[in-house]
């Protein structure tokens, strides 16, 4: 292991508290507590993501992270943005966009949806319930946390990790405070967390993204997007990182949240068949194309993020209890066909075999 490399390996480990630089990624809305704490209980970091938790379910949710391993885990949010609320959207906004998935929410048999008072809970109530839930770790997306919230979790004796699709956003976090920073390359799974410029304008594959990252700043750097399997994690810590981050080969394993459907498609799936869609959320994601986003993206009609979320979410609930696969967010990335394992023991046990001599702690 080179000098540099070494150095990094033991700060990643300091940050997240863990023997393993395994990040298991947060699943804004189909984390799960089981897939976490195994992950935790392995000596990686089991994160969980909390979009669009009120701070009673965040509450409730680090309780039973805690019943499930007494190892570190991380806690994500996703960063305010000045984006609409119910008022500023407007009526016809609102009308607009709900009458585009009309038919889908007749099929459903769900109603009309009426305008709710917020499409997402207020962060500052999210941060207060996050920083009371005590975690290792407190990682973010869309942005870099303002200077007072960096210093409220330092203040707990937790760490903080910002998200960067391009080398600017990492050199911001690394200037904000943050103390390591998870480089995401377009193959990933889920939402561009881009902020500095359009997500369009900022798809700069992991292998073209870690080597410059690593080279412009000094905290950790955490790989993640299309890393699968062993290949993967070396290729990674070949090309400077410290540590990954993998989420479509977890989601895909029997103790992932998302629904069955959801799961089997995932090894189903080539590389060239993902796409990037604003259509689920009104922010650009990668997943694989189903009849829903077809549906929209032939309407034209797309609300902004969180109102577009907020509206096809409605949707999506019922669609998951049904398990019904064209009416869900099939987010995954470019490595989708790589995610053959079943059992996430096994993911972590694969990962693990990537790992550089002495790079864990
Ligand atoms: C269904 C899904 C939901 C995600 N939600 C979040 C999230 O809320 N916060 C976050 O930081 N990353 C989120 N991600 C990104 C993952 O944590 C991880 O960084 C990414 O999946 C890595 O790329 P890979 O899918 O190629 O392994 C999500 C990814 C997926 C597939």
């Amino acid at each position: 292991v080179p000098a540099r490399a070494g150095g990094v390996v033991t700060a990643l480990a300091e940050v997240l508290g863990v023997p393993v630089p395994i990040v298991l990624g947060p699943f804004g809305g189909v984390s799960s507590v089981r897939l976490a704490a195994l992950v935790s209980e392995r000596g990686g970091l089991g994160s969980f993501g909390l979009y669009g938790y009120p701070p009673d379910r965040i509450a409730e949710t680090a309780a039973e992270l805690r019943a499930g391993t007494s190892r570190p885990f991380a806690l994500n949010l996703w960063l305010p943005d000045d984006v609409p609320s119910p008022a500023t959207l407007g009526k016809a906004g609102f009308s607009a966009a709900a009458a585009a998935l009309r038919p889908l929410s007749d099929e459903l048999g769900l109603g009309p949806a009426a305008p709710p008072d917020r499409f997402v809970p207020d962060f500052a109530g999210q941060l207060d319930a996050v920083l009371e839930a005590r975690p290792r770790v407190v990682s973010f997306v869309f942005g870099v946390p303002a200077p007072r919230t960096v210093e409220r979790i330092h203040a707990v004796g937790a760490s903080v990790v910002g998200t960067a699709t391009t080398v600017a956003e990492a050199v911001a976090l690394e200037a904000g405070g943050v103390d390591a920073v998870v480089a995401t390359g377009s193959e990933a799974g889920g939402h561009r967390v881009s902020f500095l410029r359009a997500a369009e304008e900022s798809l700069v594959g992991t292998f073209a993204l870690i080597p410059q990252v690593a080279d412009a700043v000094a905290i950790p750097v955490i790989a993640a997007g299309g890393i699968a399997d062993r290949r993967g994690v070396a290729a990674a810590f070949a090309l400077g990182a410290s540590g990954v981050q993998v989420g479509t080969a977890f989601l895909r394993t029997g103790q992932s949240a998302a629904p069955a459907s959801h799961r089997r498609l995932i090894p189903e799936t080539a590389p060239e068949e993902t796409v990037l869609t604003r259509a689920m959320s009104g922010r650009l994601a990668r997943g694989r194309p189903n009849r829903m986003i077809r549906l929209i993206e032939a309407s034209g009609r797309i609300a902004p993020f969180p109102a577009q979320n907020w509206l096809t979410g409605r949707l999506r609930a019922q669609a998951a209890s049904r398990d019904q696969a064209d009416l869900l967010a099939l987010w995954m990335g470019q490595a989708a066909r790589l995610a053959v394992l079943e059992q996430a023991e096994d993911v972590f046990t694969e990962l693990e075999a990537g790992i550089p001599r002495g790079a864990e702690a």
